[in-house]
């Protein structure tokens, strides 16, 4: 009797430990990372429509605010590149390898990745667009040019062609 008991618990543990539903870390990340990507289209975009000037100094402002007022409750989220317009959107010690990858085309798809201390942390590729072209281009207006240097010195982002590996969005956040 006792045996049956013990056989069938260790059963209903076992189904129990098969049945706990698998987190998907990277849905999770996709999901933090939707806010920051909408918000920095729709800053984009509405800088745009008030001429690129305006669109300069909406992601020259408005980029690191979107991106530090969405980092809460143990989750940091950015932009980076290995071509950095902004040196202060280096990469975080993880994504660097990530980062690497997608520049040499043996990583295409966002990956999730476990961190220490049951932290997660995902990145997902960006890709250029003609959009992109004005600012990230081999041939900026000279307004843009100039205004680009006036704010970036040391700006690495230009020469970009439609198509290209831009950079990547990242996400670092509290594993479940
Ligand atoms: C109106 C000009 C403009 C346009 C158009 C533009 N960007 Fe940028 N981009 C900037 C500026 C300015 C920064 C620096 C923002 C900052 O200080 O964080 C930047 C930064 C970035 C970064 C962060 C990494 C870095 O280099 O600092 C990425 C990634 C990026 N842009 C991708 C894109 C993509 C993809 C598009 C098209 C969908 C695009 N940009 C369109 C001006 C522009």
């Amino acid at each position: 009797m006792f045996i049956r008991f013990v056989i069938v618990s260790v059963f209903v543990v076992a189904l129990a430990a098969c049945t706990k539903p698998v987190v998907d870390h990277e849905a999770e990340g996709a999901a933090l990372l939707a806010p920051l990507k909408k918000n920095l289209k729709a800053a984009l975009i509405g800088g745009m429509e008030s001429g690129p000037d305006e669109a300069i100094s909406a992601c020259n402002t408005a980029a690191p605010l979107i991106a530090g007022e969405l980092s809460i409750d143990g989750v940091t989220m950015g932009r980076s590149s290995h071509k950095l317009r902004n040196s202060e959107n280096v990469a975080p010690e993880w994504a660097v390898p990530f980062l690497q990858a997608y520049v040499a085309g043996t990583q295409t798809d966002p990956v999730a990745v476990e961190l220490e201390k049951d932290r997660v942390g995902y990145v997902e590729p960006i890709m250029v667009q003609p959009m992109c072209l004005i600012c990230h281009g081999a041939q900026l207006p000279p307004n843009i040019a100039v205004k680009i240097e006036e704010l970036y010195p040391d700006d690495e982002a230009t020469g970009f062609s439609d198509g290209d590996f831009r950079g990547i969005f990242w996400v670092e956040f509290p594993g479940t």
